[in-house]
């Protein structure tokens, strides 16, 4: 019967676009997403259908309640000297075809005024928390709410700091507090305040809480020193948001994005007996692999692991496999094929011990020690590029300390795969073991640098990057 209404009727009838988002149980970007598509889930229309003829007999408001289809981009602007650059960022995001509301504080006022931001975005720009002005025009509740995304560019380490407590002392950090769209953060500062422990503590904080930081680069300063602290540059954060933001909409528009589609994936390190006791194996704690089973499970995908010895629990509706050696689990992979997708996270040993048997060999007093004669083990990567039943999309990682990129991008035409990510190693932040990750994606068309975030949420964005990609595969040409 109502097969025919759009949002904005039943945005209309319903109460408004918050309305919506409570009946649905979605957020702002699924609904912006059911706007983009031109469709409404068949399950969220009967609910809307059910609202609306338990509705029909009370006064319908007054329409004050289009949604627009461009996503709400909330610009915040913090007050650094970076601050002129976030008009041109303001014009670029609209030109990704995002809507940007402009919010500044008190000390972007000192670089920037409202009036240009103003101007470019074609709307109020909000500045006060106490404002009866703004507040009759759009309170600052609605304003959080209607967010689709929070980007704070620039963020000062002080605005920075804010977040990290939940202060709420004026009307962006008052925004922060009160919307729960993605954030995403564009720290721009003097090197040795972004260098600073309680900044880099409170970034973590933010970042674990699920922001996204985008930058600082390294290079000139406004302050005149050289060092990391500099913004991003506005094609890069824009793309950023876009490349995130696109992810997590696709992720929460179709929950199951991956249904139908089977993924094999190695994981952890392998172990190669000299002995009976003793083995030689790679750093890997396999965190990252097993966030990515998660993440393309809870897409729908059919995923089996081919885990070696790690001390990590099998994620809920994944299939594991485990095994020892690089040989088991060449093995084990290639029985797996055919599959659509493959994805290769193990760190695989180099070599095995020719010979080794199940008797511990005897540390003799005054004899030299023993010599490993070193077999090369079978890439598995490789062979499953070779492989007559290559899977679609084969996704290898790669984790370097010199030249990372040279050296991944030598690699990935060497292995043959199609996806190529790689680990930045440094000595200030290990990848093996810990809890967050930085990831450079590597494609026939594409490098991008997908920010430090935690191993989960670059699981999520990988797994929302292949949904896309099979997505895009999959329509007519
Ligand atoms: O050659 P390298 O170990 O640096 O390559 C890394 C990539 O190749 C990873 O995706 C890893 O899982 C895969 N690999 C493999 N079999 C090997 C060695 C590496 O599948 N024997």
């Amino acid at each position: 019967m109502t097969d025919s209404l759009t949002l904005d009727d039943y945005a209309r009838l319903l109460g408004g676009r918050q309305a919506l988002q409570d009946l649905l149980g979605v957020g702002p970007s699924a609904l912006s997403n059911y706007v983009k598509r031109g469709t409404i889930p068949v399950k969220k229309r009967a609910l809307l259908d059910k609202a609306v003829s338990q509705n029909s007999h009370k006064q319908p408001p007054l329409s004050q309640n289009h949604i627009s289809e461009a996503p709400i981009c909330l610009l915040i602007i913090t007050g650094g000297i970076a601050a002129y650059k976030a008009l041109d960022l303001a014009r670029r995001m609209q030109d990704a075809g995002y809507q940007v509301r402009g919010v500044m504080t008190k000390s972007a006022e000192e670089f920037i005024t409202p009036l240009s931001l103003s101007a470019l975005t074609g709307e109020a720009v909000y500045t006060e928390l106490f404002s009866l002005t703004d507040e009759q025009e759009m309170g600052h509740i609605r304003l959080a709410r209607e967010a689709d995304l929070v980007l704070v560019a620039p963020a000062t380490g002080n605005f920075i700091a804010k977040l990290a407590l939940g202060l709420a002392d004026d009307l962006a950090s008052t925004l922060c507090l009160a919307s729960t769209a993605p954030l995403y953060l564009v720290p721009a500062m003097n090197p040795v305040m972004w260098a600073h422990e309680a900044t880099q503590a409170n970034c973590a904080t933010l970042r674990a809480r699920g922001a996204v930081q985008i930058g600082p680069v390294s290079g000139d300063t406004a302050c005149g020193e050289i060092g990391s602290g500099r913004m991003s540059d506005v094609v890069d954060i824009v793309a950023a948001v876009k490349a995130h933001h696109h992810g997590s909409e696709q992720a929460s528009l179709n929950r199951k994005a991956l249904a139908g589609l089977s993924v094999l994936l190695t994981a952890g390190p392998t172990e190669e007996p000299i002995d009976g006791v003793r083995f030689i194996s790679n750093r890997s704690s396999g965190k990252q692999g097993y966030a990515i089973a998660e993440a393309c499970q809870k897409l729908g995908a059919e995923v089996t692991l081919i885990s070696g010895p790690t001390a990590l629990p099998c994620p809920k509706g994944v299939a594991r496999i485990d095994v020892q050696t690089a040989r088991q689990m060449h093995e084990a992979t290639l029985a797996q094929l055919p599959t659509d997708i493959a994805i290769c996270t193990a760190a695989v040993a180099d070599w095995h011990v020719r010979g080794a048997g199940h008797k511990k060999v005897k540390k003799e007093a005054n004899a030299a020690p023993p010599q490993l004669d070193l077999v090369e083990n079978p890439d598995i990567l490789k062979a499953i590029c070779a492989a007559a039943h290559r899977p679609p999309l084969v996704i290898g990682f790669a984790a370097e300390t010199d030249n990372p990129l040279d050296a991944a991008r030598a690699k990935r035409r060497r292995k043959g795969c199609d996806w190529l990510l790689v680990n930045h190693i440094t000595e200030a932040a290990p990848v093996f073991g810990a809890d967050d990750n930085q990831l450079t994606l590597m494609t026939d068309h594409d490098e991008i640098s997908w920010p430090r975030s935690s191993k989960q949420q670059l699981a999520d964005r990988l797994a929302s990057e292949i949904a896309a990609y099979f997505e895009t595969e999959s329509l007519p040409s």
